[in-house]
């Protein structure tokens, strides 16, 4: 882990209300797919926003951002050549074990981005089944990378891209024809990761899912992450995930 003053080589808009942005760190970054970094914004904003890692490309390093409140508004308002303090890589990130060859990645909303970074990570080795759900046609991003995947399904919330559903039920709809991934590995709101662990657990699949929580230092030192553990324990989302096995974490 290293605080980089990284140069913004682009930051445009990819979707309604998206942003990717690409820093050159100035030196190539070792990082594993599903880490994330911690952006400082600036300004009056002290607490930096914790953003998965999407694609590294030798010194360069992207990210894609969904516009929420003031913090990633003041992002999007950044232009090339800004310099900016960049905490990464953090958190564990996700691993497929060498005998995990079938993998599938189930992905809603901003949780789609720390999944590229499976994909690029695994895609030549391993057959990769992407199921990636959208609010609307206007919110679709990241075809051009999905796209790589052995099969790739987009849904919408609302049918205006693909079918009418979300990316669990678009799952769930190959799992009934037969398919079985020997690990699925998911990110994206809440409610979503909630059903795919029932779906997961009924038909007796590893998964791992990538949380999102409100964060402070992004280092493990503040507590502010916290999450509930299914033996009573407590996590930090920061350093002891993003990535927890389903079956280890309330949901
Ligand atoms: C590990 C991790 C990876 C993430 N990856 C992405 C990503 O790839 N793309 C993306 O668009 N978003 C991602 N998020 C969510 C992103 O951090 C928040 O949307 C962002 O911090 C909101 O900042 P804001 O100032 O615009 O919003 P505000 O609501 O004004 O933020 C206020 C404070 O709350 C925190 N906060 C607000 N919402 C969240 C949230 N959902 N999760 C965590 N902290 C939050 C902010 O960091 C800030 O400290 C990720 C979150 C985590 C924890
Ligand atoms: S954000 Fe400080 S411990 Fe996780």
């Amino acid at each position: 882990m290293k605080d980089y003053l990284a140069t913004i080589v682009k930051n445009e808009k990819i979707a309604e209300n998206v942003y990717s942005i690409t820093f050159d760190l100035g030196e190539k970054a070792v990082v594993r797919a599903g880490q994330f970094g911690d952006i400082a914004v600036g300004g009056t904003h002290l607490l930096r926003r914790p953003i998965a890692i999407c694609k590294v490309e030798e010194n360069l390093v992207t990210y894609c951002y969904q516009l929420k409140g003031d913090g990633t508004k003041k992002l999007a308002g950044l232009g090339a050549g800004t310099k900016v303090n960049v905490l990464m890589p953090l958190g564990n990130g996700f691993f497929v074990e060498k005998d995990e060859k079938k993998v599938a990645l189930v992905g809603g909303g901003v949780g789609i981005f720390p999944l590229i970074s499976v994909l690029r990570a695994y895609n030549a080795e391993k057959e990769i089944n992407a199921y990636m759900g959208f609010r609307n046609k206007s919110a679709v991003c990241g075809l051009d990378e999905f796209q790589k995947a052995d099969r790739f399904v987009a849904v919408t919330d609302d049918g205006s891209f693909g079918e009418k559903m979300n990316s669990v039920q678009a799952f769930v709809k190959d799992l009934e024809n037969g398919y079985r991934p020997d690990v699925v590995l998911s990110c994206g709101p809440t409610p979503m990761l909630r059903a795919l662990k029932k779906v997961v657990e009924e038909a007796g699949l590893t998964c791992y899912v990538s949380l999102e929580e409100r964060m402070g230092c992004g280092i493990g030192a503040c507590l502010v992450c916290v999450c509930d553990l299914t033996n009573g324990e407590k996590a930090r989302v920061c350093k002891d995930g993003p990535v927890f096995n389903a079956k280890d974490v309330c949901l």
